[in-house]
């Protein structure tokens, strides 16, 4: 499943993503360093925030009401189609999907 994460200058980084792993942990092992990811996952850090594109933000689900606490501490503020990368995971479903990096992790 390929995915790829756009950085706030634009660049844009295609990765080959495995299905059943989280975004977040998509990101880390392939060097994306801007998706820091420090809690592992336990959506106790929003250092993986994301921007989904507004194309498959259906796709991607709904956030639940913890994630949403957390992306209140998030370094950058939340949009309507914020997500902790940790809680996407990776379906063939998502193939092409476009993830957007918040400024304040760049
Ligand atoms: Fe910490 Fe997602 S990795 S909230």
């Amino acid at each position: 499943t390929k995915i790829t994460f756009v950085s706030p200058d634009g660049t844009e980084t295609e990765v080959d993503a495995r299905d059943g792993d989280s975004v977040m942990h998509t990101a880390v092992s392939n060097g994306i360093t801007s998706i820091v990811g420090d809690c592992g996952g336990a959506m106790a850090c929003a250092t993986c925030h994301v921007f989904v594109d507004e194309a498959w933000a259906d796709k991607t689900g709904t956030r639940s009401e913890g994630e949403e606490d957390m992306l209140e501490f998030a370094a950058t503020e939340m949009q309507p189609t914020s997500r902790l990368s940790c809680q996407i995971t990776i379906t063939p479903d998502l193939d092409g999907l476009i993830l957007r990096i918040p400024e304040a992790q760049a």
